[in-house]
């Protein structure tokens, strides 16, 4: 059977699969991109600073980024060819650079500045190497700056469990079948989210990587107590 990790290098492409349809399924969330403003908003940078919203997929999270701080120099970072085309047609995100690369190594991807925030939405997940990853992010920050880490999280709350497993069976996965005509990705969307850490071992993991005042912020509506922004700042 295929290890868990070794599944997770298959999602860049699997997203190339829906890209043209991401949007409409997403759309159909309700919350999905007022939270994500809200995740943009507790980021705390600079407004004039410069932003990497990594895994920025479409730029659902660029909008959210670019509607927060309209000043700001926004650098988008994904490793789907194709979500990325999707992003790049949007003319609300023109002055925005969207760069093709992977989010455990932004540096060979060719960014070589620091950055006055970094926001991942739905994107930790989805890495094979979380601890390496956030050591490198932790790299890429100015000293002072944050971390918003966009995320669901259900491990350690049943409640939280049963109303995911709901959600997914009961909406996702068939809406991805009838807008996609796949459900894989939100197949493992499902189990990714069950097998992901609770508040509280993220929150571990963030502090393990070097970051402080680590806290975890919580969404209102169905995400309740499922999704959340987990916040670290760079010492
Ligand atoms: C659920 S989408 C989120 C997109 C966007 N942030 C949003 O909020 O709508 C997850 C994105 O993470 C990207 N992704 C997954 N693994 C990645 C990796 N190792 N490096 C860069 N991007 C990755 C996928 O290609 C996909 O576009």
């Amino acid at each position: 059977m295929q290890d868990f990790s070794e599944r997770k290098r298959e999602v860049p492409s699997d997203f190339d699969a829906i890209a043209p349809t991401y949007d409409l399924l997403t759309g159909m969330n309700p919350g999905y991109h007022r939270h994500l403003r809200m995740s943009a908003g507790r980021l705390g940078a600079k407004p004039d600073g410069t932003i990497l919203d990594l895994c920025c997929g479409t730029g659902i999270s660029t909008e959210a980024v670019q509607e927060v701080y309209p000043r700001a120099q926004i650098v988008g970072l994904d490793a789907s060819r194709g979500m990325l085309e999707v992003a790049k047609k949007k003319a609300l995100l023109r002055g925005v650079r969207f760069v093709h690369g992977d989010a455990m190594d932004v540096r060979a991807a060719g960014l070589t500045e620091r950055f006055d925030g970094i926001l991942m939405a739905y994107g930790l997940r989805n890495v094979p190497d979380p601890d390496t990853c956030l050591v490198r992010l932790r790299d890429l920050l100015v000293p002072g700056a944050r971390l918003a880490i966009h995320e669901y999280s259900v491990a350690g709350s049943r409640r939280s469990r049963l109303v995911w497993d709901a959600v997914c069976w009961g909406i996702i996965i068939p809406g991805g079948a009838i807008t996609a005509r796949t459900t894989k990705i939100y197949r493992y969307l499902h189990e990714s989210v069950r097998r992901f850490d609770s508040v509280r071992m993220l929150e571990q993991r963030l502090r393990r990587a070097g970051f402080v005042d680590v806290r975890t912020e919580p969404m209102d509506g169905w995400q309740r107590g499922i999704l959340h922004t987990f916040l670290a700042t760079r010492p």
